[in-house]
Order: C-alpha cells, then structure tokens, then sequence
C-alpha cells in the first residue's frame, strides 16, 4: 500500500514523476473546489508535498489531522505556517545546503553587474553607443566591505566567494554565528553605514519583515550597494525605489521582488538596478539536488520516522 500524499502544486516533471512512481499522490491544484475536496478527502492523507511558491496555512493543516509530514521543495518555507504544522504534530522539511553555492554565485554575480555595470553596458553596446562614446567610469568590487544580512548556508557561501575578491565580511544575525572568523555586527544600520556591498540572505516571514528600510538603505549610502537574494519580503521595496531615485543609494542588484512577479516600473527604468526573474536557485545540478533532496525527505520519514533535513 502506498502512503497518501496530498501535493500542493507542481514541483518539476522530475519529482513529480518520482512522487507518482512511489506514492499516491492527489494532486491539491486539479481539484475544483479545494475547500470543499479538503473537507471531504483531507483525513485520508498521511503526507504533503510543496513547491516553495505554494502556500500552506492553517486552512489545510487543519483539514488533514493525519498528516505527519511536510517535505517543502526549497530552502526557504516562509508560505509554510511551521508553527500550526509543529502543534499539530507535523514534521516540516525544506531543501538546505543543496542550493547555497548556485545562490550564492548569483550574489557575487549581481554585486559584480551594479558595480561595473555589465548588463547596462551590454544594453549600451547592443544600442550602439560604442560607436560614438563610453559609458561611465564605475566601482571597483574587489577589496571592498561587504556585509550580511543573515549568515546561514548561503550567507556562509558568499562569505567564502567574497574572501576570494579579497573583501571584509562582516555579518548581522540576532546571534554570533559560533567559530566564524568574520566579525558579527549587532546593529544593521551600522553595517550598512560600514559596507559597500550590503548581501540580504536571510529568511522571509514576518520576522525579517521590511528589516531593510528607508534608514538601512540611508546608511548604506549614495555608494552602497544592496543585492537580495533571499526574499522580497526583507526589504521595504517603496523605500528602496525611493532611495534609488534620489540618489541616497548607489544601485541594487535584485532577484527577488515583495510581489513577485510584479517588479516595480521605476526598477526596471534604472540603469543603476539589476533585477532577475527569482533564478539564483535556477541550475539544473541544484534543481536535481533539490527534486532528490524532497522526495528523500518523505521517504526517510515513512521509512525511519525522521525526515532528513528538518526545518
Ligand atoms: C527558488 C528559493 O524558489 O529554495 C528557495 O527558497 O527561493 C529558490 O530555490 C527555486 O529555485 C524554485 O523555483
């Protein structure tokens, strides 16, 4: 007998087929009316897959009391409601580590492109500027401060790229990461004033809601640079077009936007902004890591009681 898996929305043909092959899987997005195919059927199920853009909240974890649980296919799992999964006896998993080094390469990636302005040069040459002049001297990358936001996997990651571009690292957590050379800065504001480049890799949720405001943005300053790989979520996007308009900062390097996929206008106007379509992620070696790494997690659950990598 196959155990019963309720899956939110597609994840890839990969894991889909995967899940298929070795689960009975319904799948939540095909049902007409999702209320009431819960109220009816959600008892039966024992687990539930999710793509990290779907929502789980409290109106499905409490229409499935037999669930035991969650394997989320990402690293971030910000649209989960983990506290309601965790009182009602729910193990939730997500897909750690297997993404950090792709994500953390696109964060080197986006503070290279604001700094010397690659994609608007290739814009600039495309349009054929060379012919008649030259674009603007711009910023050097190597040698410079960076600070983090969050020093997790990823944080760590771009730690480790940015100490190859013989930069200073430097980091804000609510706690000192034990063992890391780098040096923790308690405040945000003052490692923003600190930094020219400023990494937000941080979870998203209502707790790292808008940490990037309009006086994170001030201290970084008309020559800092922000790049977001994490969530949209973290920086209050109204005031990071406002800053960039006035010139109270320097550039952004953006991959991930507060309502994706609606990028503000002004954004995409500004050649001192780089903004991506939520791909740092967006390898076929991670995505495969990621499609195992999920399937895995349910597996080791229905096999030994323990998901893998919980969150
Ligand atoms: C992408 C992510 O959403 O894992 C996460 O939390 O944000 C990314 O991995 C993923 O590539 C799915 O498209």
């Amino acid at each position: 007998m196959k155990h019963r898996i309720l899956q939110i929305g597609p994840i890839t043909a990969p894991a889909d087929e995967r899940l298929a092959r070795d689960y009975d899987v319904t799948p939540l997005w095909k049902q007409p009316d999702r209320a009431a195919f819960l109220a009816g059927h959600g008892p039966a199920f024992e687990g539930i897959a999710i793509h990290v853009r779907d929502a789980c909240g409290a109106d499905i974890l409490n229409a499935v009391p037999n669930v035991r649980v969650i394997a989320n296919f990402g690293v971030g799992y910000d649209k989960i409601d983990v506290e309601t999964a965790r009182r009602l006896g729910m193990q939730v998993s997500n897909t750690p580590r297997v993404l950090d080094g792709c994500v953390a390469d696109l964060a080197m990636g986006l503070a290279i492109d604001v700094a010397r302005g690659i994609s608007v040069t290739t814009r600039f040459v495309r349009a054929g500027g060379w012919k008649t002049g030259q674009r603007p001297l711009m910023t050097r990358v190597h040698g410079k401060n960076m600070g983090l936001l969050g020093f997790g996997g990823i944080g760590q990651a771009v730690a480790r790229r940015a100490a190859g571009f013989d930069m200073v690292v430097r980091y804000h957590t609510r706690r000192p990461v034990a063992g890391s050379p780098h040096e923790h800065e308690p405040s945000l504001v003052e490692l923003a004033r600190w930094a020219d480049f400023l990494v937000v890799a941080c979870p998203g949720g209502p707790a790292t809601r808008h940490l990037v405001d309009a006086e994170v943005l001030d201290a970084l300053g008309p020559r800092g640079i922000l790049v977001n790989i994490a969530r949209g979520s973290v920086v209050d996007e109204a005031a990071l077009v406002r800053a960039l308009q006035e010139g109270r900062l320097g550039g952004a390097g953006l991959d991930v936007f507060e309502n994706e996929p609606d990028v503000p206008q002004p954004l995409l106007d500004m050649d001192q902004v780089v903004a991506l379509s939520h791909i740092a992620g967006f390898t076929r070696e991670s995505r495969a890591d990621m499609e195992r790494l999920v399937c895995d997690n349910l597996d080791a659950y229905f096999r030994g009681g323990q998901v893998l990598t919980p969150v």
